[in-house]
């Protein structure tokens, strides 16, 4: 038999894209991992075909109606089982040929089987073939290649019926490739489909004629289409004769990086080997993550992004990989290895080794302090022989440090450790519970289904708001406390829906509007308000006096002072947005906003942190557009139009036909639903009040406008004010004042420290002529009256103290009050655990204690247990060998 070819990752890639181009195929590069802001339906792009959908469905023409593509793709359904078997992986490679109406099976199986037998020169005894099983068309295609019907297998609706999610989908046919007995089950019934890793399914061929709708219903296309498609690595798999995706040549020069770092041989330790697995897999998703724009964030994409970030620093950590820079020297050989395809790697690498450095900086602190702990608590069960650790613990690492449960998981699975998961769900629970509760009177989503219902069947609200701020004519549709009521007294809050309404519903950041309702019988105060069940405008209000009935007529009055603020805020982020495109950074991007009436925060995309002078720049230009005094014009416009004429859309947001456009004479125009000042000088004043990083490459403004930004010189000047008072200056002379005083303190400092080395030494020195001598240990004692003892100072005592004295143990406290702090120190001849002694005491005495094994620290003791103390700790000194 001839030997198998070997080709690189790089080389089949080449191979099949050259193959399609030579049959007609249109090449694309592959498409950002980002779906198209209409596909609603996707987080990530997760297979070849995603990004076509709309030319499958005919909706859109494609450029050819042949095409091939060598597609990015990231699915983490199956992110537990990344690292620990052959073929899962997070990110991954699908090569594809598409036809769009054009050819149809017999094309598709004719060239898949000319590409794998002529230019793979894959074996073709070792080939296979599956099909849906009334696809007879399909089977007698294969029939004529395989020569062997019984090289061909029919499948039912779950193996050969390829769907994912709504979308284009069809019967399909795969080929698979049978890696030798070596690798099978042995199972009689071993067969292409078998879950070992004998037979490798290697090209899928979809039959692409339907659409599965969001309802899970099936409609015919309007065309016929193909989409196959071929893994990458998996075909590397087998065309270098490898046993995983992650001994392929590009995997393992990241692997032997990784088992490098970790001073550990791949392939010994099959623990952590799991451990570089995951890694080597997660680094490389993240890194093309980054070079398709996405960022770390806590919801949607930017969620996945963080959690492979997290996953993998967790792993370095239990690698004993401690380097901070790792990530970035990975997402190096990354960019290196796959930059000569992926050409925005290599645009993008600065990004993307920033954003890993200062996530991974990030979560170091927190994370892997819950980390840590986490292991702690597995030492524990293991010395106490427990093997489980309470859901209660494991939950409090959850909340507290952002350990996930499956990273926990994964951990103790490692360990031979169970978490009590059932406690751990039950905290859960209680948590979300708590948080329902919490929101059970600010939110209407609280509502039960059948007030649901209810709800569902009135009209969609009117609403008025835009040019009315008072309206008479409402009519009461609906109350509802509890329940559905005909009419609400008393003081509970409640809800209220009329046919028509002046009270902006909270929108895209901007918080709802308030004011008063009233009607013959009754005042309430409305508080706030939300869209729901279709445009539902609900009402959340406060009785003030009197009765409100349903069907009475209310007239309606908005806080007009709350809106002017809100419309100043609102209209201040669209010219601060469009400021920061013109003068920072062409490519920003808003990523979020809030807009109340005291003041907004603005979200927006940024490779660098803003400095002073931006802020300047950004202030002066913003509050010049004030003066310029331009008029906001609002319209509504068809949305092909008000795109085309170069308005400001909002990615990921969804918008009908007709869309509101606000346009700032002519300077910025957005899309928009919010409230506005009718010209920019109603602003009156705009001042930045924060700045600062939200995540990697996503920064935020905090301003006020108006009133708010007047009220906010003010307690500046009061400030300013008031430290002229302290420092006894006037403002011309007061930071010539606060350099001197700040001098002064700088000199007084080092000759506090001076002075405290003296007395520490002297102090040590006394101590040291006075030691008592405990089974050959020797007792160094003190007790320091006065707040001035800081424990640093005690610290300071003991180490001279260690620097003369040897098999020592070292108790120094201090008084605070009437508490007692005291240290607790031993040279490094002797062997006992400090810490735990500590730790101990501290229990028996109702204080809190512990430390390292040679240092620890009490604090919060009685000092009148300070005796008590000293001779629990002579005791001990007593027993130790
Ligand atoms: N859509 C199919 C798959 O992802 C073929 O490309 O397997």
């Amino acid at each position: 038999m001839p030997s198998q070819l070997f080709f690189t990752q790089d080389k089949i890639r080449e191979l099949y894209l050259d193959y399609f181009a030579g049959q007609k195929h249109l090449k694309l590069e592959s498409f950002s991992l980002i779906p198209e802001s209409d596909d609603k339906s996707l987080l990530l792009i997760n297979a070849g075909m995603a990004p076509l959908k709309k030319y499958f469905s005919g909706q859109e023409v494609p450029p050819s109606k042949r095409v091939t593509t060598c597609q990015k793709c990231v699915r983490t359904n199956d992110i537990e089982n990344v690292g620990k078997t052959a073929r899962h992986a997070t990110f991954f490679e699908m090569l594809g040929n598409f036809s769009f109406g054009d050819y149809f099976k017999d094309d598709s199986i004719n060239w898949a089987w000319d590409f794998v037998t002529r230019i793979l020169k894959l074996p073709e005894e070792k080939l296979f073939a599956t099909v849906y099983e009334d696809d007879y068309e399909a089977f007698e295609i294969w029939e004529k290649k395989l020569k062997n019907a019984k090289k061909i297998f029919k499948m039912g609706k779950e193996d050969n019926f390829w769907e994912i999610g709504e979308g284009p989908c069809g019967p399909c046919s795969e080929i698979y490739f049978d890696r030798g007995e070596k690798f099978g089950c042995g199972g009689k019934n071993c067969q292409p489909g078998c879950d070992c890793d004998r037979f490798i399914e290697i090209w899928n061929l979809v039959f692409t004629q339907f659409n599965k709708n969001s309802d899970g219903s099936y409609s015919k296309l309007r065309q016929k289409n193909i989409d196959t498609g071929m893994g990458l690595e998996r075909i590397s798999v087998v065309m270098q004769s490898v046993n995983s995706i992650f001994e392929i040549d590009t995997m393992q020069k990241i692997i032997a990086k990784i088992a490098d770092a970790s001073k550990t041989n791949y392939g010994n330790n099959s623990k952590k080997d799991i451990s570089i697995r995951i890694i080597a897999d997660h680094i490389k998703a993240a890194v093309f993550m980054i070079s398709d724009d996405i960022f770390v964030s806590n919801e949607g994409r930017g969620y996945i992004l963080r959690r492979l970030i997290r996953r993998a620093v967790c792993r370095m950590k239990i690698l004993g990989i401690e380097s901070n820079s790792f990530l970035r020297e990975l997402a190096g050989l990354v960019i290196n290895i796959f930059g000569r395809y992926y050409k925005n790697l290599v645009s993008k690498k600065d990004e993307i080794m920033r954003m890993l450095s200062e996530e991974q900086k990030k979560f170091n602190d927190t994370l892997l302090t819950g980390l840590n702990m986490f292991m702690d608590l597995i030492d524990k069960a293991e010395r106490n022989g427990k093997k489980i650790i309470s859901g209660h613990e494991a939950f409090k690492l959850h909340d507290t440090f952002g350990c996930n449960m499956e990273l926990m998981q994964e951990i103790a699975d490692e360990n031979e450790i169970i978490i009590d998961k059932k406690e751990f769900v039950n905290e859960l629970e209680k948590q979300k519970q708590r948080a329902r509760e919490s929101q059970i009177n600010q939110t209407s989503n609280s509502f039960d289904l059948i007030i649901q219902e209810e709800i569902k069947k009135l009209d969609v609200t009117e609403f008025l708001g835009y040019e009315n701020f008072k309206f008479d004519e409402a009519n009461i549709l609906m109350l509802i406390d509890n329940e559905i009521r005909d009419e609400v007294s008393g003081e509970n809050d409640f809800w209220i829906i009329f046919d028509k309404t002046i009270f902006f519903a909270e929108e895209s950041g901007q918080i709802s509007d308030s004011g008063i309702l009233k009607t013959d019988t009754g005042t309430a105060n409305i508080i706030s308000c939300k869209k729901i069940l279709g445009d539902k405008y609900v009402h959340r209000a406060k009785l003030v006096s009197g009765v409100i009935k349903k069907n009475q007529k209310a007239s309606l009055q908005l806080d007009i002072e709350k809106r002017e603020r809100i419309a100043r805020n609102h209209t201040a982020t669209h010219l601060l947005h469009k400021i920061l495109r013109e003068k920072i950074f062409a490519d920003t991007k808003q990523m979020g906003s809030y807009i109340d009436n005291n003041y907004f925060r603005f979200d927006f995309l940024c490779k660098r942190t803003l400095s002073k002078e931006d802020m300047h720049l950004i202030e002066n230009e913003l509050n010049r557009k004030i003066f310029d005094d331009l008029e906001v014009k609002i319209t509504n416009r068809n949305i092909n139009d008000a795109i085309s004429s170069g308005v400001t859309a909002l990615f990921d947001e969804k918008y009908g036909d007709i869309v509101r456009v606000v346009n700032i004479g002519g300077y910025s125009m957005e899309l928009c639903s919010g409230t506005h000042v009718k010209n920019t000088s109603q602003i009156n004043c705009f001042k930045i009040i924060g700045e600062s990083g939200v995540s990697a490459g996503v920064r935020r403004i905090e301003a006020v406008t108006g009133p708010m930004a007047v009220e906010f010189y003010n307690k500046t000047q009061s400030e300013i004010d008031k430290a002229c008072k302290i420092l006894k200056s006037d403002k011309n002379n007061l930071l010539h004042k606060l350099e001197n005083v700040i001098s002064e303190g700088k000199k007084n400092k080092s000759k506090i420290v001076k002075l405290e080395n003296i007395l520490a030494s002297q102090m040590a020195k006394k101590i040291c002529e006075n030691y008592e001598v405990i089974n050959d240990i020797k007792l160094a004692f003190d007790f320091c009256n006065g707040d001035d003892f800081d424990l640093k100072f005690l610290r300071e005592i003991g180490d001279k103290i260690k620097n003369d004295l040897k098999s020592c143990v070292i108790v120094l406290a201090a008084k605070n009050n009437d508490q007692v702090n005291l240290i607790f120190e031993r040279t490094e001849d002797l062997n006992f655990n400090a810490g735990e002694i500590v730790k101990n005491i501290a229990k028996k005495f109702g204080a809190n204690g512990g430390g390292r094994k040679n240092y620890a620290q009490l604090g919060g003791l009685k000092s009148n247990s300070l005796n008590l103390v000293l001779k629990e700790i002579k005791e001990i000194m007593l027993s130790v060998n």
